[in-house]
């Protein structure tokens, strides 16, 4: 089972308690060790984070500057925990617009859970999923160009497996916190079929309870898949 995260709340979660945003993100990278540790006994396969968005950017330069710093701290602190949990990690998004250290702790870390069979941990830094599907057809159409693709054999496994998510399979569930009723870019080709759930708390408090209950309100659900129940 793929599970996607959108993470929000961590602004106003702090600000609400008088702090400065960036406790909030802190707090929520605090969340992000515990629900990763979590995940697989919740039967969770895949788990995708959405961390930082194409829009992010746009947000004052310390902000920015502090969740790449929280990121750092992440990659390093977490690498051998990480790894030692037999946890697959890999990054979505264009990692062209960050810092070359932060790029380089991507790839050592992405490298040196390359063979891990346990959870597979998708972290999405600078991902848009338009952006994605951008950056997919260029690709695509450059095969064209160079004669290795034929315009006829373009279908939706060929999309599929240009996306950053290739080789993995669509999240069955996406959960958002605190409350905001929309994707944001996120997943916007894989997100056809998911089911949507949005827990009122913010990303800070979201507990492994409330993680547990999302998921258990999921199985109840039925997919059809645009199908019609033949029973
Ligand atoms: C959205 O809350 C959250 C983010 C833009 C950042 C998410 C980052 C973390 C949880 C930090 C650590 C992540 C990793 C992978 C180590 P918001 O700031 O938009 O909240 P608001 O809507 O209340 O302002």
């Amino acid at each position: 089972m793929h599970v996607g995260i959108i993470m929000d709340g961590n602004g106003r979660w702090a600000t609400s308690r008088g702090l400065a945003r960036l406790v909030g993100h802190k707090r929520g990278a605090g969340r992000v060790k515990d629900i990763v540790k979590n995940s697989p006994q919740l039967g969770v396969t895949t788990l995708t984070l959405y961390a930082f968005s194409t829009e992010n950017w746009k947000r004052a330069a310390h902000e920015v500057e502090g969740l790449m710093k929280l990121f750092r701290g992440y990659m390093q602190n977490n690498l051998l925990e990480l790894h030692e949990k037999n946890v697959r990690v890999r990054f979505l998004g264009d990692a062209s617009a960050l810092a070359q250290d932060i790029r380089s702790q991507m790839e050592h870390l992405a490298d040196l859970t390359k063979d891990n069979s346990g959870l597979n941990l998708n972290i999405a830094i600078n991902y848009g999923g338009r952006d994605e599907i951008v950056r997919a057809t260029r690709s695509i159409a450059s095969k064209v160009l160079d004669g290795t693709l034929s315009l006829d054999d373009i279908s939706e496994d060929t999309i599929c497996g240009h996306l950053d998510t290739r080789e993995q399979a669509d999240p069955d569930l996406i959960i958002r916190t605190a409350g905001e009723l929309r994707l944001s870019n996120f997943m916007t080709w894989q997100s056809a079929y998911s089911e949507f759930m949005f827990p009122n708390v913010s990303w800070p408090d979201f507990t492994f309870e409330v993680y547990q209950k999302c998921l258990g309100e999921f199985t109840g659900r039925v997919r059809q898949y645009g199908a019609i129940d033949s029973k």
